[in-house]
């Protein structure tokens, strides 16, 4: 009897919230054509395209060096547990810090940040920053492409993938096109300007994203997107699919429950694993388990999605603390296992230089609060909910992170939400591009190719 509660009552639960769900009429969802999330009165938007270049003033490293030399990581690990299940591990922590100060160049990475041609440009009444990095002259067929990053990340997550996608021949990808790559930070983060009203939601931000590709003079591009990217890749999709040649996501925005059947098929493919394509998946699917992972993992998420202003004040006050909370991410959805670790295994991956310049892009341009407001109008933004669960005819791509946390999505269920074309599975975690470069770009190709 106890085993078959265990079972059934999820079961019961899940198809019934699926059922609701979807047995409710899909609300009505109108895009305006037009906001305005500048400071002040509305205005029309300066078109202008000027270049942009990363210059941070040096009173602003000086006050950084300032505050790491004074911040106090007076806590010390639980002795029995010298690892990340209690978050960053301070040990560690001291020893970041250390390298921040003493090696950590940051005049070194701007230049590295410099290296793609970068823009801005204004949209809603604010300056939207983007790289736009053309593919040598060799290539003859260039295909557009936006690729969209999301949190706690930034551009600089895409510095290994842009190349790819622009030169494939030189990374040993076969293809006789290459993309033209346009990579926009989302407004409040990165460079681009915070938002100064309420309301710029996902929704909002797929609008300004679909504007900047229709003001670069492409009214049809592919689209490229993990975490918050997939989600406004995904939303530009199902709102304007006249403008989008297909979709490549790597962690697909399939909510549970957004369609009846595939909710079944994601409950049949726990039962009875047999039913599932994916050997990987086959192994190891557990719909109601993944809910048991979020509530272990997404606190910050709560805390972003309701009070971002109180949750953002002191890592917008303290470098060591922003390091902490945003670097953490990089360890537990890069693989869950290096939580074990003493030092969360952050450099398995990634080198202290590209983690502490993700870091960096926050601090210099001092926007954790805007990019936290963002979970805050997502889910203030109803039409988000209403859209997850149209279909999208567009062909999509999956490029499924066999460590990636909040994914996992078998096709059987995937193909009630998305035409899925193309799907492959790769041994990465949440921050493909940049863990994966080489294999993601593989699989962008592969999906582009397939398509013709
Ligand atoms: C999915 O996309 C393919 C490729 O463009 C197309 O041939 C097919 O008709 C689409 N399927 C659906 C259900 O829209």
């Amino acid at each position: 009897m106890g085993i078959l509660k265990l079972i059934l009552v999820p079961v019961a639960i899940g198809v019934f919230i699926a059922a609701v769900w979807n047995l409710l009429p899909e609300k009505e969802v109108i895009v305006e054509e037009n906001n305005f999330y500048g400071s002040g009165k509305l205005r029309a938007d300066i078109e202008e395209i000027k270049p942009f270049k990363v210059n941070v003033d040096q009173s602003v490293i000086d006050d950084l060096k300032q505050r790491l030399q004074n911040a106090r990581i007076s806590h010390s690990v639980l002795e029995d547990s010298d690892d990340f299940f209690y978050g960053f591990n301070s040990k560690q922590l001291l020893k970041l810090r250390d390298y921040w100060l003493n090696k950590y160049d940051w005049r070194k990475q701007e230049t590295i940040l410099n290296q793609f041609p970068q823009f801005t440009t204004e949209i809603e009444g604010l300056q939207v920053h983007f790289l736009h990095v053309k593919p040598p002259k060799s290539y003859k067929i260039i295909k557009p492409i936006l690729v969209a990053h999301g949190w706690p990340g930034n551009v600089f997550e895409f510095y290994k993938f842009i190349p790819i996608l622009t030169d494939p021949k030189k990374h040993g990808i076969n293809s006789e096109f290459a993309f033209e790559v346009i990579a926009p930070s989302i407004p409040g983060y990165g460079w681009s300007e915070q938002p100064k009203k309420t309301g710029f939601s996902q929704l909002a931000c797929a609008r300004v994203f679909r504007k900047l590709m229709l003001r670069l003079g492409f009214d049809k591009f592919y689209l490229q997107g993990g975490d918050w990217g997939s989600i406004i890749t995904s939303l530009l999709t199902k709102v304007y699919p006249e403008n989008v040649i297909a979709l490549h996501m790597n962690m697909i925005p399939a909510m549970p429950g957004a369609s009846l059947m595939g909710t079944f098929y994601d409950i049949l493919g726990w039962l009875v694993p047999s039913t599932l394509s994916s050997k990987e998946l086959q192994k190891t699917h557990n719909p109601f388990a993944k809910f048991g992972v979020l509530i272990v993992e997404t606190g910050y998420m709560h805390l972003q999605a309701t009070k971002p202003d109180t949750a953002g004040t002191s890592l917008n006050d303290s470098p060591i603390g922003l390091a902490a909370y945003i670097i953490e991410k990089f360890s537990t959805w890069t693989n869950t296992d290096y939580r074990a670790l003493p030092d969360g295994g952050l450099n398995k991956k990634f080198t202290n230089d590209e983690l502490l310049t993700i870091v960096m892009i926050y601090w210099t341009n001092g926007n954790i609060v805007s990019s936290q407001r963002f979970y805050r109008e997502f889910f203030l933004d109803r039409r988000c909910e209403a859209l997850a669960k149209r279909y999208v005819p567009t062909p999509t791509a999956h490029a499924s992170g066999l460590n990636e946390l909040y994914d996992r999505c078998p096709i059987e269920v995937s193909r009630y939400l998305f035409n899925i074309t193309h799907y492959t599975e790769i041994e990465m975690g949440h921050f493909a591009a940049f863990e994966a470069p080489k294999p993601l770009a593989a699989s962008v190709f592969d999906f582009v190719k397939d398509l013709e």
